[in-house]
Parts: structure tokens; C-alpha cells; sequence
């Protein structure tokens, strides 16, 4: 089992260090550096157009990672992010996209949503792991291997949590969806709106093949790029005003979620399933979610 990450352990609540580019006029389009501030780091991340897209490249050096935040929070949405990571030997180190609630929140009343994507030695495979924490409990993990290399190109790791699901898709093909069986006493996040975060942090002690391979730090910085930003609010089924109205029995959502598709990449491309676990959960039972009616 993977260490409970959570990215907010390193979080150093620093004032925030934005290179600053100078922007160009205002136009249409949304930059990133509009809807996204950096909050924490040590401030070798920058700003810049690669190709007339805003990008942002989030650094980890010796001395720190970075965090990014959203400006704005949602209650239900979908939320999108381009991301290339880090080349070559990237062990050790964790690049992240997560939802979680205002920062004055307590614990016990924390819900987050992770997408942790674990560095690898030079050509060996990065692990996608996900996570969901509800009313501060955690330890749902799922883990994924990809069908591409992560670190050639840009591609887009979403998000979508509507009253009936959250899923985890990658370019638009669903990896994991969490139902909300209320019924059933599944723990759902329902009531409080959820900022976008990013980070990219050294997690040495865990993250490369169970902690046995470390950062190689003559290799720094390491820069993960995060790009395209893109908040979907959820859209109700007509006649109902807004989605957290939506019963969780509804089907309006069940459209929104490709079954077909998630099973097949469930079944090719999963390495890690909590609700397998036989070993974890042998004195406890599984959790609720993982049983069946
Ligand atoms: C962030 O704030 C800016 C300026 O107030 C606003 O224009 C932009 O729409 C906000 N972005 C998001 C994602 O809420
Ligand atoms: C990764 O390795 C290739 C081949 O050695 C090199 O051309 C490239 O610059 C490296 N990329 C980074 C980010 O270090
Ligand atoms: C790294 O590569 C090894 C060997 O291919 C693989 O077993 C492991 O799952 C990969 N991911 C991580 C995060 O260690």
C-alpha cells in the first residue's frame, strides 16, 4: 500500500512567488495564469507560451516543491488539466492534480479527490494513483498504468464529480468512477465546494517501486508542465434547477460515464485495487463500497 499522501502534508503556505511575464491583452481566451496562482514553493517555477498556450512549468529543486491553486471553487464540475511530466529520471518525485475544500476546514469535515502521478526511473513506467477522502477518510486507492509515455506530450487528466459519480478520466477515457450509494452508507462528498490543486514534491521515501529508488537530485530541477485549465460546471437534468438537487438515483448521470470503456481499462490497466485487498482488509471486512448489495 502506498503512504496516504496527500500533498497538503508539504504544503508551506508561503506567500506567493509568480514569475511574472507580462501578459498580453485580455482576450477570449483564458490564461492560466489567470485562474491559477501559485501558493507555495520555492520559486523556480515560471509562466510562459509554448505555442500561444499559456503553460505553467512547476518545479521541484533541492530546497522545494510547488503548489498551484485554482482561484475559484465548484460544486460539481468538471475540472481539466494538460499535463506533460517530468522526463527521463523522475523517481522519487509525485506530480499531482487534486480537488480539496477551503483550507479552514477541519479535518474531519475534509473531502479531497487525488490524482497523484508517481516519478519512475529512466524508461520505466510512471504509475497513475488515485484517491478520494471523505469527511477526512481516505485508503481508496486505485492505481493505473498507462497506454502512452506521460512525459512526451501533453495530455488531459480530468475530474468530474457530479451528485451520482466521481470519475477519473484521462483523455476522456474513464479510468475509475466512484458511485454515490448513499443507500448503502458509501461516504460521498456532497455539500462543499472543491478548489483545483497542483503540486510537484520529492516523495523519495515512498513513491519509486515501494521506496527503493530515490530522487537523483543532480538531475534538478525537475519540471512538471501544467496547461489548459478548464472548470465544466454540472448540468442538471431539465426541470431540475441545479445538480445537487439531482436525486443520486437519477440516470441522467449514468450517460455521463462510458461503462464499456472503464471496464476495459479497468481490466487492462489497473495494478492496484483497494477493493481487492484481501491482505488489508482481512480484520476489518472491506469497506462498504466495495460490497456488493
Ligand atoms: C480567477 O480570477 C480572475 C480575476 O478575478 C477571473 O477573471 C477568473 O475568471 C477566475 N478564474 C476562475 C477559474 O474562477
Ligand atoms: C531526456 O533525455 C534525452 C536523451 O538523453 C535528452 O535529449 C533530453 O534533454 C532529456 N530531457 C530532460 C528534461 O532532461
Ligand atoms: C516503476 O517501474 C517499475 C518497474 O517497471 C514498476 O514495477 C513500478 O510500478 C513503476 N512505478 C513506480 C511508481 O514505481
Amino acid at each position: 500500500m502506498v503512504a496516504s499522501s496527500s500533498s497538503c502534508k508539504c504544503r508551506v503556505l508561503a506567500s506567493a512567488l509568480v514569475v511574472v511575464l507580462a501578459m498580453a491583452a485580455r482576450g477570449a481566451v483564458a490564461y492560466l495564469y489567470d485562474d491559477i496562482k501559485v501558493t507555495w514553493g520555492s520559486g523556480c517555477s515560471f509562466f510562459y507560451m509554448d505555442n500561444d498556450v499559456d503553460t505553467l512549468a512547476l518545479c521541484l529543486d533541492r530546497s522545494s516543491g510547488t503548489g498551484i491553486s485554482s482561484n475559484g471553487s465548484y460544486l460539481f464540475a468538471r475540472y481539466d488539466m494538460d499535463i506533460k511530466l517530468i522526463a527521463n529520471d523522475s523517481a522519487g518525485t509525485v506530480a499531482t492534480f487534486y480537488l480539496l475544500p477551503d483550507d479552514n476546514v477541519p479535518w474531519e469535515y475534509r473531502d479531497e479527490i487525488d490524482f497523484e502521478f508517481l516519478g519512475n526511473a529512466t524508461g520505466e513506467p510512471y504509475t497513475v494513483h488515485t484517491n478520494i477522502y471523505v469527511n477526512g477518510a481516505g485508503g481508496r486507492e486505485q492505481q493505473f498504468k498507462l497506454w502512452f509515455d506521460p512525459t512526451e506530450d501533453f495530455h488531459t487528466y480530468s475530474i468530474e464529480w457530479n451528485p451520482k459519480y466521481i470519475i477519473f478520466l484521462v483523455d476522456d477515457t474513464p479510468i475509475r468512477a466512484y458511485k454515490n450509494d448513499r443507500a448503502r452508507g458509501v461516504p460521498f462528498p456532497t455539500w462543499q465546494s472543491l478548489t483545483a490543486e497542483g503540486s510537484l514534491w520529492d516523495a523519495e521515501e515512498w513513491a519509486t517501486q515501494g521506496g527503493q529508488v530515490k530522487t537523483d537530485w543532480s538531475q534538478a530541477p525537475f519540471y512538471a508542465y501544467y496547461r489548459n485549465f478548464r472548470v465544466t460546471p454540472c448540468v442538471p437534468s431539465p426541470g431540475v434547477a441545479w445538480c445537487g438537487d439531482e436525486p443520486p438515483e437519477s440516470t441522467w448521470f449514468d450517460q455521463r460515464l462510458d461503462a464499456a470503456a472503464l471496464q476495459r481499462v479497468q481490466a487492462q490497466n489497473m495494478i492496484y485495487d483497494y477493493c481487492v485487498d484481501q491482505k488489508r482488509f482481512k480484520d476489518t471486512g472491506f469497506p462498504v463500497e466495495c460490497t456488493t448489495a
